[in-house]
């Protein structure tokens, strides 16, 4: 039998069996969705699944408002492994979604035993800099400290009650033994990731959170966690169309017409489906099915397409009736990056991957010794070939350095059938990766003082 696969967020080891994770965890593959203008994640597989990001695509495609929403660690240097959501972080926002980025101040100090004061230092030094550098827009990227936001933790806290101990040990092989702190880290995570939601943060839309492949098991509770304080569930009807149920809560009870033992009071149930029939309105549909005793209500000529525009009037009239109205949110998976001693890239171990300020000369250390899928002799190799797939140069040129995908395939090309060498395709990664940190550096210079305009009021 296969072994458990169990993704543990704060491990640096990492399975990289995409499709066994992908299949495992129900993860949602990236065909059939139409990618306007894909950036070069997208275009090259690595973005590789997704969940609900339809939601997504068709707000931006109407035009409605939507928001992406990531966090950072502010642990360590930045490297380029973590520039790979901030590239999909800006594509987001040039399809016009509103930016926050949680400094995980709190999980940090959880986790890693970080004081407060030297995770804000580094977050700014080293992330918020080079997230500048990266090209976010200042005027619509808001980046916050979750210490210091209360009503994220208040939402982490109150969202406690809809989960349990067995729950989280399930999720996270948490034991008797974990720290509290760091049993409360997740749920400080569903608050960064639910927040942006609440009217005062620009209220409800879907919210897409770009994350590595390890942090799914934050994006499955927080989807459950925001689906169990639903009010209305909608679901696809096994005879066709859809069909909304109430879902009946200690919170909402009376509001939804169940009174002492159970009793459905009737003109409480009817005054809701009333206002369920006049949220659907706009809608247009022909048919509506109404079973008020049994809290159910069909619409039979809906199609699955209809969902996500049924299920935000159901969420905006739960808000109108006191619910939180919280979208689950969506998510996208990114695969790693390989590190370039051909094992895992970690900060911990510098010779496995590029920091934004790295040197050019240590950048080129670091390139000329790494892992190649070039043969052992020129003469094997211009016979047999190099490996594109294990070679770090052609990895980095197609995650990170070589933008343009004609001239990537062409050294594909030229790699592979052996008449390019090992150490010629490393000069083209040295040149690309110099063009690519000397951009950096240069927008660092220019973003030194204006490092503040990303951030939110309350992290000034
Ligand atoms: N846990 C994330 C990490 O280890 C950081 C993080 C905190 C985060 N809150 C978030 C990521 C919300 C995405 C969304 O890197």
């Amino acid at each position: 039998m296969a072994d458990d696969l169990r993704i543990d967020p704060w491990s640096s080891q990492q399975s990289t069996d995409y499709a066994r994770i992908r299949d495992e965890f129900g993860l949602g593959t990236m065909e059939g969705l139409e990618i306007p203008n894909p950036s070069m994640l997208h275009r090259r597989g690595i973005v590789f699944a997704q969940r609900d990001l339809e939601v997504v695509l068709d707000a931006a495609r109407r035009k409605d408002p939507f928001g992406v929403l990531t966090g950072l660690m502010p642990s360590g240097r930045m490297h380029l492994g973590h520039s790979m959501v901030i590239e999909q972080v800006k594509w987001f926002q040039s399809q016009g979604a509103d930016v926050t980025i949680a400094v995980a101040d709190l999980e940090a100090h959880a986790t890693r035993g970080m004081s407060l004061e030297k995770c804000r230092e580094n977050a700014l030094k080293e992330y918020v800099w080079n997230y500048a550098a990266l090209g976010l827009d200042p005027e619509r990227t808001s980046i916050y400290f979750q210490s210091s936001r209360p009503i994220v933790q208040r939402l982490g806290f109150t969202l406690g009650k809809r989960t349990n101990l067995s729950e989280m040990e399930s999720i996270y092989g948490f034991r008797g033994d974990t720290n509290l702190a760091h049993v409360q880290a997740p749920m400080v995570q569903a608050g960064d990731i639910l927040h942006p939601q609440l009217d005062q943060y620009g209220g409800l839309r879907p919210i897409v959170v770009p994350v590595g492949v390890d942090q799914d098991p934050h994006i499955r509770l927080t989807r459950d966690l925001a689906a169990r304080t639903n009010w209305f569930n909608v679901k696809p009807r096994k005879a066709g169309g859809l069909s909304i149920g109430l879902s009946v809560q200690d919170e909402n009870s009376a509001k939804l017409g169940v009174g002492e033992r159970g009793r459905i009071d009737r003109d409480v149930r009817g005054t809701i489906f009333d206002s369920i029939h006049s949220a659907l309105e706009p809608l247009g549909f022909a048919d509506v099915l109404s079973n008020p005793k049994h809290g159910l209500i069909e619409l039979p000529g809906a199609t699955l397409r209809d969902r996500g525009p049924v299920r935000m009037a159901l969420l905006a009239l739960e808000r109108n009736l006191g619910g939180m109205g919280m979208l689950p949110p969506s998510s996208t998976y990114h695969r790693f990056a390989i590190g370039m001693t051909g094992d895992k890239m970690s900060s911990s171990r510098p010779e496995t991957t590029i920091f934004l300020d790295d040197d050019i000369s240590v950048m080129e250390k670091k390139v000329k010794r790494a892992f190649s899928g070039g043969q052992p002799t020129v003469e094997e190799h211009r016979r047999l070939g190099g490996d594109c797939d294990k070679d770090v140069a052609f990895q980095y040129l197609l995650t990170f350095f070589e933008t343009d995908d004609a001239a990537l395939e062409e050294i594909r090309r030229a790699y592979t059938s052996g008449e390019m060498l090992a150490g010629e395709i490393k000069k083209i990664c040295i040149d690309r990766a110099t063009e690519w940190l000397g951009d950096i550096a240069e927008k660092r210079s220019a973003f030194e003082d204006r490092i503040d305009d990303f951030l939110a009021p309350d992290a000034l």
